[in-house]
Protein backbone atom coordinates (compact mmCIF):
# COMPACT_ATOMS: atom_id res chain seq x y z
CA UNK A 1 0.00 0.00 0.00
CA UNK A 2 1.54 3.65 -0.77
CA UNK A 3 2.29 5.93 1.61
CA UNK A 4 3.23 9.83 2.22
CA UNK A 5 6.06 10.13 4.48
CA UNK A 6 6.97 14.04 5.23
CA UNK A 7 11.09 14.21 5.39
CA UNK A 8 11.95 17.47 7.53
CA UNK A 9 14.96 18.76 7.67
CA UNK A 10 15.63 20.91 11.05
CA UNK A 11 18.38 23.50 9.64
CA UNK A 12 17.07 26.85 7.59
CA UNK A 13 20.77 27.07 6.32
CA UNK A 14 21.26 27.46 2.46
CA UNK A 15 23.90 24.96 2.57
CA UNK A 16 23.04 22.76 5.39
CA UNK A 17 24.23 19.54 5.84
CA UNK A 18 21.04 18.14 7.28
CA UNK A 19 19.42 18.83 3.91
CA UNK A 20 22.26 16.78 1.60
CA UNK A 21 21.09 13.70 4.24
CA UNK A 22 17.59 14.32 3.73
CA UNK A 23 17.73 14.19 0.15
CA UNK A 24 19.49 10.93 0.29
CA UNK A 25 17.38 9.51 2.70
CA UNK A 26 14.35 10.56 0.00
CA UNK A 27 15.14 7.85 -2.52
CA UNK A 28 15.19 5.17 0.05
CA UNK A 29 11.57 4.20 0.12
CA UNK A 30 9.61 1.42 -1.65
CA UNK A 31 9.14 2.83 -5.33
CA UNK A 32 5.17 4.35 -5.37
CA UNK A 33 5.71 6.05 -1.96
CA UNK A 34 5.11 9.81 -1.62
CA UNK A 35 7.68 11.08 -0.16
CA UNK A 36 8.12 15.07 0.23
CA UNK A 37 9.93 17.84 1.70
CA UNK A 38 8.26 19.67 4.11
CA UNK A 39 9.54 23.38 4.81
CA UNK A 40 8.85 25.52 7.52
CA UNK A 41 11.40 28.25 7.90
CA UNK A 42 7.87 30.60 6.23
CA UNK A 43 6.02 29.88 9.60
CA UNK A 44 5.83 32.82 12.31
CA UNK A 45 6.53 32.08 15.74
CA UNK A 46 3.79 30.70 17.34
CA UNK A 47 1.57 32.52 20.02
CA UNK A 48 -0.81 31.02 22.07
CA UNK A 49 -2.95 34.85 21.68
CA UNK A 50 -3.23 33.32 17.52
CA UNK A 51 -5.62 30.38 18.65
CA UNK A 52 -7.18 32.81 21.42
CA UNK A 53 -8.03 35.87 18.63
CA UNK A 54 -9.20 33.35 16.14
CA UNK A 55 -6.87 34.73 13.97
CA UNK A 56 -4.27 31.89 12.73
CA UNK A 57 -1.68 33.08 9.58
CA UNK A 58 -3.00 31.41 6.51
CA UNK A 59 0.50 29.71 6.79
CA UNK A 60 -0.19 27.64 9.66
CA UNK A 61 -3.27 26.29 8.18
CA UNK A 62 -1.46 25.43 4.79
CA UNK A 63 1.40 23.96 7.51
CA UNK A 64 -1.46 21.74 9.36
CA UNK A 65 -3.12 20.58 6.61
CA UNK A 66 0.20 19.25 4.91
CA UNK A 67 1.64 17.42 8.41
CA UNK A 68 -2.20 16.01 8.92
CA UNK A 69 -1.80 14.38 5.07
CA UNK A 70 1.34 12.58 6.27
CA UNK A 71 1.00 8.91 7.61
CA UNK A 72 4.79 9.21 9.06
CA UNK A 73 7.68 11.14 8.91
CA UNK A 74 11.70 11.28 9.07
CA UNK A 75 13.39 14.67 10.58
CA UNK A 76 16.73 14.92 10.05
CA UNK A 77 17.83 17.66 12.94
CA UNK A 78 21.40 19.55 13.70
CA UNK A 79 22.31 20.14 17.28
CA UNK A 80 21.76 23.45 18.45
CA UNK A 81 23.04 24.09 22.22
CA UNK A 82 22.41 20.90 22.73
CA UNK A 83 19.00 20.74 21.28
CA UNK A 84 16.89 20.81 18.60
CA UNK A 85 17.41 24.20 16.00
CA UNK A 86 14.63 26.93 17.41
CA UNK A 87 12.48 26.41 13.58
CA UNK A 88 12.23 23.29 14.03
CA UNK A 89 10.58 23.52 17.35
CA UNK A 90 8.23 26.26 16.35
CA UNK A 91 7.00 23.74 13.20
CA UNK A 92 6.71 21.13 15.98
CA UNK A 93 4.52 23.65 17.88
CA UNK A 94 2.69 25.36 15.48
CA UNK A 95 1.20 21.81 13.83
CA UNK A 96 0.20 20.62 17.28
CA UNK A 97 -2.23 23.07 17.82
CA UNK A 98 -5.26 23.83 18.36
CA UNK A 99 -5.07 21.30 21.69
CA UNK A 100 -6.81 18.41 20.34
CA UNK A 101 -5.95 19.06 16.70
CA UNK A 102 -2.81 17.67 17.44
CA UNK A 103 -1.33 16.86 13.49
CA UNK A 104 0.92 14.47 14.58
CA UNK A 105 -0.81 12.37 16.22
CA UNK A 106 0.47 8.38 16.25
CA UNK A 107 2.09 9.51 12.85
CA UNK A 108 5.69 7.31 13.46
CA UNK A 109 8.68 8.88 13.03
CA UNK A 110 12.66 8.17 12.49
CA UNK A 111 14.90 10.75 14.12
CA UNK A 112 18.43 11.25 12.48
CA UNK A 113 20.55 13.46 13.93
CA UNK A 114 24.05 14.98 12.43
CA UNK A 115 26.83 17.26 13.38
CA UNK A 116 30.32 18.50 12.00
CA UNK A 117 31.36 17.69 15.82
CA UNK A 118 31.85 14.30 17.14
CA UNK A 119 29.21 13.09 19.30
CA UNK A 120 26.65 13.02 16.00
CA UNK A 121 23.55 15.11 17.56
CA UNK A 122 23.33 13.10 20.53
CA UNK A 123 21.52 15.96 22.52
CA UNK A 124 18.96 17.03 20.05
CA UNK A 125 18.01 13.54 18.67
CA UNK A 126 16.47 12.83 22.32
CA UNK A 127 15.20 16.29 23.09
CA UNK A 128 13.24 15.17 19.67
CA UNK A 129 12.48 11.78 21.25
CA UNK A 130 11.17 13.88 24.20
CA UNK A 131 8.49 16.12 22.16
CA UNK A 132 7.26 13.47 19.73
CA UNK A 133 6.61 11.48 23.00
CA UNK A 134 4.20 14.37 24.05
CA UNK A 135 3.10 14.50 20.73
CA UNK A 136 2.21 10.82 20.91
CA UNK A 137 4.53 9.74 17.76
CA UNK A 138 6.31 6.50 17.62
CA UNK A 139 9.75 6.62 17.63
CA UNK A 140 11.80 4.21 15.56
CA UNK A 141 13.67 3.38 18.54
CA UNK A 142 16.53 0.99 16.63
CA UNK A 143 18.75 1.64 14.80
CA UNK A 144 20.12 5.02 17.05
CA UNK A 145 21.61 7.66 13.98
CA UNK A 146 23.93 9.85 14.92
CA UNK A 147 25.97 11.46 12.32
CA UNK A 148 29.44 12.77 13.58
CA UNK A 149 31.60 15.04 11.31
CA UNK A 150 28.87 14.86 8.71
CA UNK A 151 30.66 17.48 6.61
CA UNK A 152 33.20 14.45 5.87
CA UNK A 153 30.55 12.38 4.55
CA UNK A 154 29.39 14.43 1.73
CA UNK A 155 31.41 15.43 -1.22
CA UNK A 156 31.21 19.43 -2.90
CA UNK A 157 27.53 19.13 -4.67
CA UNK A 158 26.32 17.82 -1.20
CA UNK A 159 26.00 14.27 -2.40
CA UNK A 160 26.71 10.96 0.17
CA UNK A 161 30.11 9.39 -0.82
CA UNK A 162 29.78 6.90 2.16
CA UNK A 163 28.24 3.63 1.49
CA UNK A 164 28.37 2.69 5.27
CA UNK A 165 26.44 5.43 5.85
CA UNK A 166 24.23 5.16 3.27
CA UNK A 167 23.59 1.95 4.43
CA UNK A 168 22.71 2.97 8.28
CA UNK A 169 19.87 5.32 6.53
CA UNK A 170 18.56 2.72 4.74
CA UNK A 171 17.99 0.69 7.91
CA UNK A 172 16.55 3.15 9.57
CA UNK A 173 14.16 4.08 6.83
CA UNK A 174 13.59 0.02 6.48
CA UNK A 175 12.47 0.21 10.19
CA UNK A 176 10.09 2.72 9.51
CA UNK A 177 8.89 0.99 6.40
CA UNK A 178 8.31 -1.93 8.52
CA UNK A 179 6.42 0.01 11.21
CA UNK A 180 4.04 1.24 8.55
CA UNK A 181 2.90 -1.84 7.07
CA UNK A 182 2.42 -3.69 10.25
C1 LIG B 1 23.37 28.29 17.10
C2 LIG B 1 24.24 27.09 16.88
C3 LIG B 1 24.43 26.18 17.90
C4 LIG B 1 25.18 25.02 17.67
N1 LIG B 1 25.27 24.10 18.67
C5 LIG B 1 25.86 22.90 18.42
C6 LIG B 1 25.81 21.85 19.39
O1 LIG B 1 25.23 21.98 20.46
N2 LIG B 1 26.39 20.68 19.08
C7 LIG B 1 27.01 20.46 17.88
O2 LIG B 1 27.51 19.38 17.66
N3 LIG B 1 27.07 21.43 16.94
C8 LIG B 1 26.50 22.64 17.18
N4 LIG B 1 26.51 23.63 16.22
C9 LIG B 1 27.24 23.39 14.96
C10 LIG B 1 26.39 22.64 13.96
O3 LIG B 1 26.63 21.24 14.11
C11 LIG B 1 26.75 23.07 12.52
O4 LIG B 1 26.56 24.46 12.39
C12 LIG B 1 25.96 22.31 11.48
O5 LIG B 1 26.53 22.58 10.22
C13 LIG B 1 24.49 22.70 11.49
O6 LIG B 1 23.73 21.85 10.66
P1 LIG B 1 23.37 22.21 9.16
O7 LIG B 1 24.64 22.06 8.34
O8 LIG B 1 22.33 21.20 8.77
O9 LIG B 1 22.85 23.63 9.11
C14 LIG B 1 25.79 24.81 16.42
C15 LIG B 1 25.60 25.73 15.40
C16 LIG B 1 24.83 26.85 15.61
C17 LIG B 1 24.61 27.83 14.48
Amino acid sequence: MSRKIGIIAGSLRKGAYTKSVAKAVQDMFPKGWEVTMIEFGHLPLFSQDYEEDGQNPASYTAFRNQIGAQDAFVFVTPEYNRSIPGGLKNALDVASRPYSENKWNGKPAAVISSSIGRIGGFGANHHLRQVMTFLNMPPVQQPEVYLSEVQDMLDEQGNLNSPEVRGLLQSVVDALVKMLEK
